[in-house]
C-alpha cells in the first residue's frame, strides 16, 4: 500500500525521517514522499514535493553506489547539516561553542580507499560496495577519488585474478604516496610460493611502491613516503592516514592554532605522526600510539628529518592505560584525536591534570561532546570548533576543537 509522509529530519546516516519513525533513503527535511513501508524503510520512495536544497546528483553512479549518502542535497545543505550535528550534540551535553565555518575537501581529492573486487565468470567486478548491500558498483567516474586513484582501479581488478577466492570479496586499499601507489590487500587467498611469485610480479609490471597481502609485505620497489611537516614517512601497510592531504591540512592548521607558542607538547593517538612531525618544527614532542609499528614509522621519519626538535614515542593502549596527571604535568600542550569510541579514559585524567591547551581532533561528534562535558565540568573553556569535512557526501564528521583551561 503507498503511503504518504512528509520528512522532518535526517538520522545520523544521511537517511530522511518522517515521524513513525519511517526512514526514507536520499530524502530531506520538508519533502513530502510517498511509498510503501517495509518495517521502519520506506520502499520505491518518490518524491511528490522536492526541497530547495535537493540537485541533481554531481556522480552518475549515484542512483547504484553506497559510497556517498548526500550527493542529492546542495553543498550549503550538507556544511549546515554537518555543523548542526556538532553543535546538537554539544547542546545535548549543555556546552555552547563557537562554530567556525566548516572546511570541505575538494571532490576527487580523495589519496586513499578501500575498493571491494569480487571475481566473476567474466572477470571481475572492482568498486564501491553499492546501496543494495551485496552489490559493488564501478566507479569509473567516481567524484570522491584522485584520479590517480580511480586509475589505479584496474590494478586491483588484476590483483584479485591472481590470488582473490571465487566466492569471496577482496578489500583493497588503494594508497597516493611520494613513492607511488601502496597497495594493500585484504582478504585474499592464502599465500603460497606461487601466488608470493606472482604478486611479487605483478609489483613491477604494475609499477607499485608497495604490495602487502594480509598485512605481510609481498615487495617494495620504492618507499611509499608520506611527507608529514618536513619528515618523511613509510606508514606501515593499511595504516591509518587522513583520507585527503587538504583534510590533513585544516586539521593540522587547527591543531598548530592551539598549541602556538607551546614548548612541549604529547599527541596521544599520534599514528604515524601526522601532528607530530609537523609541530616538532617549533617544539619537543611526546607521541604516543597504540600501535608499535606506527610509533616505529614515526620514529624513523623523524630521525631521517633534519632540524626538528626532540620527538620521543611510546607505544601505549590509552584506552587501558591512559597517561596519568603526573606525567601529563611535563607538558604546556596537548593534542588527541581518538578513534571513534573518544578517549573517555584520558580525558578523566587531562580534566585532573589541567593542563592549559587542549586540541581534540575527532571524528565522532557524540564521543567528542561527551568528552568535552568532562572538561569542561573540570574547568576547561571548549572555545571554538572548526568542522572539517574530509569524506563529501558521506554522513561521516570530523572536527578540530580548542579547549583552554580557566584561570
Ligand atoms: C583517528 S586516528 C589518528 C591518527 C593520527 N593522529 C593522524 O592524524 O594520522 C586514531 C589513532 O588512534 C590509534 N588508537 C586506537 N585505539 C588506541 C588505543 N586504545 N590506544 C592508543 N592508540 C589507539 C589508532 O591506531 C590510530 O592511529
Amino acid at each position: 500500500m503507498t503511503q504518504t509522509f512528509t520528512i522532518t529530519r535526517l538520522g545520523h546516516q544521511g537517511d530522511g525521517i518522517a515521524e513513525g519513525p519511517v526512514f526514507a533513503p536520499r530524502t530531506l527535511p520538508g519533502e513530502a514522499v510517498s511509498g510503501t513501508v517495509v518495517g521502519q524503510l520506506l520502499t520505491e520512495v518518490r518524491v511528490e514535493t522536492p526541497s530547495d536544497q535537493r540537485v541533481k546528483a554531481p556522480c552518475r553512479h549515484y542512483k547504484s553506489c553506497g559510497g556517498c549518502q548526500l550527493q542529492h542535497a546542495s553543498d550549503a545543505f550538507v556544511a549546515d547539516w554537518k555543523v548542526e550535528i556538532v553543535r546538537k550534540a554539544l547542546d545535548a551535553q549543555g556546552i555552547e561553542a563557537d562554530m567556525r565555518p566548516i572546511h570541505t575537501s575538494p571532490e576527487r581529492s580523495r589519496r586513499r580507499a578501500t575498493v571491494a573486487v569480487r571475481r566473476t565468470k567474466k572477470g571481475t567486478l572492482a568498486g564501491f560496495h553499492g546501496r543494495a548491500s551485496d552489490t559493488i558498483s564501478e566507479i569509473p567516474d567516481c567524484h570522491l577519488l584522485h584520479p590517480d586513484l580511480i586509475a589505479a582501479i584496474p590494478v586491483a581488478e588484476a590483483l584479485a585474478l591472481l590470488g582473490g577466492s571465487r566466492k569471496g570479496v577482496l578489500a583493497v586499499t588503494l594508497t597516493l604516496s611520494e613513492g607511488g601507489l601502496d597497495v594493500a590487500v585484504k582478504g585474499g587467498k592464502p599465500l603460497d610460493g606461487p601466488l608470493e611469485l606472482a604478486l611479487a610480479q605483478a609489483t613491477e609490471h604494475h609499477g607499485l611502491a608497495r604490495l602487502s597481502w594480509d598485512d605481510e609485505v609481498i615487495a617494495t620497489r620504492q618507499q611509499p613516503v608520506q611527507r608529514l611537516g618536513t619528515a618523511e614517512v613509510v606508514p606501515p601497510p593499511g595504516a591509518f592516514l587522513q583520507a585527503t592531504k587538504d583534510g590533513e591540512q585544516a586539521l593540522l592548521q587547527a591543531v598548530l592554532q592551539v598549541t602556538e607558542g607551546a614548548k612541549r607538547v604529547v599527541d596521544l593517538f599520534a599514528g604515524s605522526g601526522t601532528f607530530s612531525l609537523p609541530l616538532a618544527q617549533t617544539a619537543e614532542v611526546h607521541a604516543v600510539e597504540g600501535e608499535a609499528d606506527m610509533t616505529a614509522a614515526l620514529d624513523q621519519g623523524w630521525r631521517k628529518a633534519k632540524g626538528l626538535k626532540r620527538v620521543t614515542t611510546e607505544a601505549r593502549d590509552l584506552f587501558r592505560r591512559p597517561l596519568m596527571p603526573d606525567e601529563l604535568r611535563h607538558f604546556d600542550a596537548i593534542v588527541l584525536d581518538p578513534p571513534r569510541a573518544g578517549a573517555e579514559a584520558q580525558v578523566s585524567e587531562l580534566a585532573q591534570a589541567k593542563r592549559p591547551v587542549i586540541a581534540y581532533v575527532s571524528c565522532n561528534p557524540v564521543t567528542f561532546a561527551r568528552d568535552a562535558k568532562t572538561l569542561v565540568n573540570a574547568g576547561y573553556t571548549l572555545e571554538w570548533v572548526q568542522v572539517v569535512d574530509q569524506f563529501r557526501w558521506s554522513s561521516h564528521v570530523e572536527l578540530a576543537a580548542r579547549f583552554t583551561l580557566n584561570s
